[in-house]
């Protein structure tokens, strides 16, 4: 099984190459990208620096629906896989995702012929080390996940400091002895104090409820004197069931943030006191 880190960056919001550069350069080691990210600007970017600095860095990739059918049938998975090792300049990657599988039903993708069957041939040829499912819903993620045919999983802003749903999902995932990604820690940036996220959580407006708990976490973190995206993160990072948390960047200097952010001081029983 491929060895993982705690901290994956998250390219999606990456489309300059000075960018992708620091990522590649930064200690996580570790980027995760997708075809569609950017219409494929994060995984171009990553490839023209990766070409002009070549660093020992693993990118994860994902799979795509086609952007102008939806069609996500095995040669749309094969394309999807062509695109982004040509964009990124590589020939195999260490894990390669179904992002997102929302146009096709779970019996389309297992059908001979489908999405799962293009995966596993990936695997077998030995052009990707472990294949994931990644996507939102809960239920999706645990039906794929049952099918048996995944070494890996990544589940999105359902395992953070104000919604624990993906906690039995994760439990499950691991008790099957696959890889667990836990993305966007920060709930898209509310938690990390985005002006662009601001009144947001998951990409969409936040509940009344959703906003008053960040509200009392932020408080709680006053207290204690830890800033909440360094609660947000470290509460994911604490779990032994997740064996690498995706945090997005845009800048730079959030990259750097990152970097004191995980390794931010966090007291004795203050992720209890969360
Ligand atoms: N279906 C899937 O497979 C799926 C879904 C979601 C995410 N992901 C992966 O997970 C990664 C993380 O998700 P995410 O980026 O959506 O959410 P996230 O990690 O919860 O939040 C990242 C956002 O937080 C803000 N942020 C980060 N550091 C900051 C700082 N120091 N100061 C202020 N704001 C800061 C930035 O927002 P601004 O850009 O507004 O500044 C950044 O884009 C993605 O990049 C992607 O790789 C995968």
């Amino acid at each position: 099984m491929t060895r993982i880190g705690p901290v994956t960056v998250g390219a999606s919001r990456v489309s300059d190459v000075d960018l992708a550069l620091a990522l590649l350069r930064s200690p996580f080691g570790q980027v995760d990208t997708s075809n569609a990210y950017g219409a494929g600007r994060s995984e171009t970017v990553l490839g023209e620096a990766l070409r002009s600095s070549p660093v020992a860095v693993r990118v994860f990739s994902k799979a795509d629906a086609d952007p102008v059918t939806g069609v996500f049938d095995g040669d749309r998975v094969k394309r999807s896989f062509e695109e982004s090792v040509t964009r990124l300049g590589v020939d195999r990657l260490p894990i390669y995702h179904l992002h997102d599988p929302y146009t096709i039903t779970l019996a389309e993708a297992a059908a001979p012929g489908g999405a799962i069957e293009a995966l596993v041939g990936l695997r077998d040829q030995g052009l990707v080390d472990a294949i994931g499912i990644a996507a939102g819903p809960l239920d999706l993620v645990e039906a794929y996940m049952r099918t048996g045919a995944f070494d890996a999983l990544l589940t999105h802003n359902r395992y953070t400091l104000v919604d624990r749903g993906a906690a039995d999902l994760i439990a499950a995932a691991k008790a099957r002895g696959m890889l667990v990604f836990n993305a966007a820690p920060f709930g898209g940036g509310l938690l990390a104090g985005s002006a662009r996220a601001a009144g947001r959580y998951a990409y969409r407006p936040a509940a009344p409820e959703v906003l008053a708990q960040v509200d009392r976490l932020a408080a709680l973190c006053r207290e204690w004197s830890v800033p909440l995206p360094a609660a947000a993160l470290h509460f994911s990072l604490a779990s032994p069931d997740i064996d690498s948390t995706v945090v997005g960047v845009s800048s730079r200097s959030q990259l750097a943030d990152l970097e004191a952010l995980v390794s931010h001081p966090i007291p004795d029983g203050f992720l209890a006191a969360l």
